[in-house]
């Protein structure tokens, strides 16, 4: 059993408490190998290794070396299997990025896949591989081409694609299989071996995991347990910042709509420092900060106010809303207007704004 990688979720701290159940349950799913995806560095190497550890995860990577120049996971792992030793390596794409969620960003080198192939097959099967498994962590098209430039891979597993493989491919004499994302689809390849292992035939199913099959009733039941878990967790990590303040049944209908209406205004204030509010934490490495993120996004504060899920992630940034309140509450008696003046200082505070001056800084933002 194999996956593919990119198990771990995106860089926010709810998704990494997330992923810490998803491994979890892999775990008891029992696979073989999994091959390292670029995002399984998100919370960088620490948080890979401690789960690795705690729940026993195969990670394998022949490409992917830390700062020292050191391979980060094994280089490949061996399988046996109705007496036969498999062979599992896995390369990630070296045009692919990793970012890590820290601020110290971990340096990481990605080596060539075609050089690295060329090098380490020969010494899997100098090491008792009969047959050779490729995980390549490089979307069809590239896994493809890397196939035509190597000998000797008997099935490749691609990962970061989007497209499941619906019937049997074969590029040279590997055969391929890809089962999509996000646990949509399993991919499973029945194999003939001959006696030393090579591949003679195969057979590929790729098993949809839509309605018609049925949810596992203590699964489900774990999932729905942690979802109240995970509710908790986002409050728990908020600290003193909770959203007490407005009224549950007001909304922030976001920039975009006020836009609609106030054209002009939206263009005067394009280019303020207000706008990029958001992009300046992320550039700290701080965007996931509570402390941070009170005064750089809109409504935290505020019931229905910003939160990096969806549909609130929307409310990034210094928006209109920040200083006028809740859109669905838009007044036109000039209370608003009283109201936004008053909103400066509760984020230009003697600390972060020493020399806020309401008529200095209200001129550059004048609209
Ligand atoms: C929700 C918090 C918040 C409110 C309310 C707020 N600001 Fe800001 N303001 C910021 C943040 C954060 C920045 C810095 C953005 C950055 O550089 O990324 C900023 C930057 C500015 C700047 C740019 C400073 C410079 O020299 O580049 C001006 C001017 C400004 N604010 C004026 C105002 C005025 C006037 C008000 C009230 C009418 C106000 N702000 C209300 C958070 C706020
Ligand atoms: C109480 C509100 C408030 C909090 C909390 C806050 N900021 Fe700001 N921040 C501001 C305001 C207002 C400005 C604009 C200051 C100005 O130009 O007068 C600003 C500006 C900045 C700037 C750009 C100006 C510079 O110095 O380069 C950075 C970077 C920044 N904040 C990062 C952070 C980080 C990181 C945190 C969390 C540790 C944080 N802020 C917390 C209100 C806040
Ligand atoms: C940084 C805080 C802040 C932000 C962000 C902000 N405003 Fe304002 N806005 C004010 C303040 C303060 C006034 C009142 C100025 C005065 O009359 O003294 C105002 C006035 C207005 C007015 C009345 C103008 C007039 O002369 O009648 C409109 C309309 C308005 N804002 C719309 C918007 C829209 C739309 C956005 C977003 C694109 C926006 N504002 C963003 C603080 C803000
Ligand atoms: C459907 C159109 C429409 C939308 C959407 C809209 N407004 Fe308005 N708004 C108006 C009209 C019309 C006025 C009154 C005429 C004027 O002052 O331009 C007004 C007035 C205002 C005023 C001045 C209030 C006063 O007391 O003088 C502010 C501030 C304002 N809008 C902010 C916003 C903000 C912030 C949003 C987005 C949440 C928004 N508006 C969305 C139409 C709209």
């Amino acid at each position: 059993m194999l996956d593919a990688g990119d198990m771990f979720g995106q860089r926010t701290r709810i998704e990494r408490e997330q992923t810490r159940f998803l491994c979890e349950v892999h775990s008891e799913f029992g696979y073989d190998a999994i091959g390292l995806g670029e995002m399984d560095l998100n919370y960088g190497i620490d948080f890979l290794r401690e789960m690795i550890e705690q729940y026993g995860l195969p990670y394998t990577s022949a490409n992917v070396r830390d700062g020292s120049g050191e391979l980060i996971l094994p280089e490949f792992l061996m399988v046996e299997r109705a007496g036969f030793k498999i062979g599992v390596c896995s390369v990630l794409d070296a045009e692919q990025r990793i970012l890590t969620m820290s601020a110290q960003d971990e340096e990481y080198t990605v080596d060539e896949p075609l050089s690295v192939l060329r090098d380490l097959l020969p010494r899997m099967r100098a090491a008792g591989a009969q047959t050779v498994v490729v995980i390549a962590h490089l979307g069809d098209q590239k896994a493809e081409q890397l196939l035509n430039d190597v000998t000797g891979v008997d099935v490749c597993l691609v990962g970061h694609s989007r497209r499941p493989f619906r019937s049997e491919r074969l590029v040279d004499r590997t055969s391929l299989i890809s089962s999509s994302f996000e646990g949509r689809y399993l991919g499973r390849m029945d194999v003939d071996l001959g006696v030393s292992g090579d591949l003679k035939a195969f057979d590929v199913t790729i098993l949809e995991l839509g309605e018609e099959i049925a949810d596992d009733p203590i699964m489900l039941d774990r999932v729905n347990k942690f979802k109240e878990h995970l509710e908790e967790f986002r409050l728990v990590a908020r600290g003193p910042y909770q959203p007490t303040k407005g009224s549950d049944k007001e909304s922030f209908l976001t920039e975009r709509e006020c836009r609609k209406c106030h054209t002009d205004v939206w263009e005067a204030l394009r280019e303020s420092t207000h706008q990029v509010a958001f992009t300046t934490l992320a550039r700290k490495g701080q965007a996931q900060s509570p402390e941070c993120l009170v005064c750089h996004t809109t409504g935290y504060l505020y019931m229905n106010g910003y939160d990096d899920q969806p549909p609130r992630n929307r409310l990034t940034n210094v928006q209109c809303e920040a200083c006028h309140g809740y859109g669905t509450e838009h007044s036109r008696d000039g209370s608003w207007l009283a109201q936004a003046r008053a909103s400066c200082v509760s984020c230009h505070d003697q600390e972060n704004s020493p020399e806020f001056d309401y008529d200095a800084y209200w001129a550059k933002i004048a609209h």
